[in-house]
């Protein structure tokens, strides 16, 4: 097979703010997707970089009384170590603030500049007299207009929610120094974007389709259906010009001619940085001009694909290749976007602890491959959210990995090293081939006409269908766990004439594992390295799972076993959470507000960017405890019912409760409700009230609890037990 000579990039992300769980999604899609295409023995090259330049981070470094160089060294440091603790493996971490990168931005302005693709006109913005410098308009702050509530962003409310601009905000005032902001004009410089050579180019780049990769016939996109869609969007409603200029004072690369007045907004030199980084690297690799100028001139067949998530499509799929095609860089061969991350359902917040930083999760001691783990199992090639719901991480870490894939080799390794001094055996009989081929295959076949499953995990993996390709392979290590438990190795262990048949299962048991640790050794790179220690083999590739190596060969030593994965429990969850609790801050003072603005990585917003960029952007600090608001069909997978108590009683040992036996129409529910303090069992019987029917039953100390009846209260009075109108009958929807 012909290899594929791939350069990879993360979006690089901001030195603004730490590593969360959010961005970690992307850092460990990408890194799955290239371990595996390393296992394949393809070329690959995956580099990233912090995202340095801007206005935040000028005025954060001003504020801690240190340079922004300083500032930004600091954060690299955070970054690069929270990626080495989730084994994110670039080939090269570096900066934007690079003298590659700023020579890049350079060579690219002045070719844009060359094709008349930049053009100056004059933009009013915001501008802070005491500060003497023109403000985002994440750095205006005032009263809301609809609201009142003082101290609101520029862009929105956090006590109402209303969206606005900043010129709507009543008595305005700079976050910086507090002085009342002016309107004041300057040049700015813009990438022509709503040039006719740039929709007509972009028309062609995102619809066409790509050549098919040696060995396959499947056609290619560049993007996927719904980022091809939203590029029809744009391209149809008409590109406007790219505002890619910021007045000093400013930290970024000055614009080559403008005597350091003017720099390039973040924005143009942030992918750009991805062209610094792989140069940095191949330089320190003492590669020559013409290996670079192979991934990064057009003509080559090299790829360049970038993983991005869905906020930033606009950045990726739009500015940046239109600026590579007039400056004659190559465009980047796909760009895949991904969702955003939700936790239990929501967005991270920081007030319920589930805003979790990376290096959180690693100082708690949590496991990171059971969060890449479960990542994979949830990842697919589409741009929908993925949710990280807490109890059914620990049930699938659990049950998946210690449960199913462990276990094959905390079973069968002792027999191995007690009674057959470590060695394996390559023997395997007709029946238990049978099973062998069951492991190995889809479907059950005894010749080798069915897809092998490292080939259709190797489609999964190759179409970023993670969470198929972990389907796949637990499948798998169900077939060696039901191989397992059928030929009860305990057993034939107790019988001396069953030695052969012993040192066979479990010789072939651990084949089985070994199989399975290739399969997951992109999502668990550090497992798996101990799993080849323990099993003494090189580390193992794609190829190791491929038909000729499927068996070790007879006699095949392997070492001592060593518990190779501990379970994930419910108190390490509860920790993380209360580890990540911040307590609601009051309204923010003038003086302090620097801080809030920076501290949740904000940068400011493009001035042509699409709508959906905002919210993504920084976290609403909550102001009531209420939950979230939700939609009709969340509402509606409550069964709600009207049910009658025809019985209700006191329960031995229990304070609070009351044991409702109720009529809901259709039979009888037994529910336990903490009302006792407020009702007399007696004046309960006979009356209606409201039940969730379809609440999952709960084993309680007293018995199982098939529902839950609803009462208001709070603090102040309750429970008071709801109950319908006259003429409602039990069983009746509630809707
Ligand atoms: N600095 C820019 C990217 C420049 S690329 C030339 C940026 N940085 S970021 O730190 O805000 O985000 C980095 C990446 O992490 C982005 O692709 C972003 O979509 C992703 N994520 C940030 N928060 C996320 C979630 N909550 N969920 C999933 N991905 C998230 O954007
Ligand atoms: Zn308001």
């Amino acid at each position: 097979m012909k290899k594929r000579k791939i350069l990879v990039t993360s979006a690089l992300p901001y030195a603004n703010g730490s590593i969360h769980l959010g961005h970690l999604v992307e850092y460990i899609q990408t890194d799955i997707w290239v371990r595996f295409q390393k296992m394949q023995e393809h070329e690959v090259h995956y580099v990233c970089a912090d995202d340095t330049h801007g206005t935040p981070i000028m005025l954060r470094a001003e504020q801690e009384g240190i340079t922004p160089k300083q500032l930004i060294e600091r954060m690299w440091a955070e970054h690069k170590a929270d990626f080495d603790g989730f084994q994110v493996g670039f080939d090269h971490y570096y900066t934007t603030d690079s003298s590659e990168n700023q020579a890049y931005c350079e060579d690219i302005y002045r070719q844009l500049e060359a094709k008349g693709l930049i053009v100056k006109r004059s933009v009013e913005q915001f501008y802070d007299p005491v500060k003497e410098m023109f403000l985002p308009d994440r750095y205006i702050k005032g009263e809301c207009p609809n609201c009142h509530a003082s101290d609101q962003y520029g862009d929105s409310c956090e006590a109402c929610g209303a969206t606005y601009s900043p010129t709507d905000l009543i008595n305005p005032y700079s976050a910086v120094s507090g002085a009342a902001p002016q309107r004041r004009a300057s040049q700015h410089y813009f990438f022509k974007l709503s040039d006719m050579r740039c929709k007509v180019f972009l028309e062609k780049w995102v619809f066409e389709s790509l050549p098919s990769l040696p060995g396959s016939t499947e056609t290619r996109s560049r993007l996927q259906p719904e980022a091809a869609n939203k590029m029809n969007e744009w391209l149809s409603s008409g590109l406007a010009d790219w505002d890619i200029s910021r007045d000093a004072p400013y930290f970024g690369f000055p614009i080559p001619g403008t005597a350091r007045q003017k720099f390039f907004y973040v924005w143009l030199d942030a992918p750009v940085g991805y062209f610094g980084s792989f140069r940095n690297y191949f330089q320190m690799h003492r590669r020559t001009e013409a290996d670079i100028d192979e991934f990064l001139r057009p003509g080559g067949d090299t790829e360049m694909i970038h993983f991005i998530g869905k906020d930033i499509l606009y950045f990726h799929a739009l500015f940046w290749p239109a600026m590579l095609e007039f400056s004659g860089y190559r465009t980047p061969t796909q760009v895949y976007a991904h969702g955003f991350l939700t936790v239990n359902g929501q967005k991270m917040s920081k007030s319920r602890g589930t805003f979790i930083t990376a290096d959180s999760y690693l100082k708690q001691g949590l496991n990171p491959e059971w969060l890449r783990y479960y990542y994979a199992a949830k990842l697919n090639d589409n741009m929908e959210d993925i949710d990280l719901n807490f109890e059914d991480f620990v049930l699938r870490v659990n049950s998946d990995l210690v449960g199913k894939y462990i276990n094959i080799a905390s079973r069968c390794s002792g027999f191995i090293l007690r009674k057959f001094g470590g060695k394996l055996t390559d023997t395997i009989s007709e029946g238990n081939r049978k099973w062998f081929n069951r492991f190995l295959f889809c479907q059950l076949n005894e010749e080798d006409t069915f897809l092998g499953r490292h080939v259709s995990i190797a489609q999964f993996y190759d179409s970023r269908q993670f969470s198929k390709a972990i389907k796949e392979i637990m499948l798998a290590a169900d077939v060696a766990n039901q191989y397992v438990d059928r030929m009860k190795p305990w057993v034939l262990a107790k019988n001396a004439e069953m030695d052969a048949e012993l040192h066979e299962v479990c010789s072939l048991a651990l084949n089985m594992f070994r199989i399975l640790t290739v399969y997951l050794k992109p999502v668990l790179p550090k497992l798996a390295a101990e799993a080849e220690g323990f099993l003494r083999v090189p580390p193992l590739t794609w190829k190791d799972a491929n038909s000729q190596n499927r068996l070790l060969p007879d006699g095949h030593q392997i070492s001592d076993y060593q518990h190779l994965m501990g379970r994930l429990d419910q108190e390490h969850i509860e920790q993380l959470i209360e580890a990540n609790k911040t307590s609601l801050q009051p309204a923010i003072q003038p003086g302090q507000a620097m801080q809030s603005a920076q501290s949740t990585g904000a940068a400011e917003s493009p001035s042509s960017a699409p709508p959906f960029t905002k919210q993504v952007k920084r976290e609403k600090t909550e102001t009531s405890d209420g939950p979230p608001e939700i939609t009709i069909d969340d509402f509606t997978r409550i069964d709600l019912r009207v049910a009658r108590i025809i019985q209700a009683e006191r329960v031995e040992g229990a304070d609070k409760l009351l044991k409702l036996t109720l009529d809901v129409g259709s039979g009888q529910r037994t529910v336990f409700a903490g009302i006792k303090q407020a009702y007399d069992a007696e004046r309960l019987k006979g009356r209606l009230t409201i039940l969730v029917a379809n609440l999952a039953p709960r084993k309680m100390k007293f018995g199982i609890s098939q529902g839950m009846v609803l009462a208001a209260g709070d603090q102040d009075g309750g429970p008071y037990l709801l109950q319908p109108d006259t003429g409602a009958q039990p069983g009746m929807r509630v809707k």
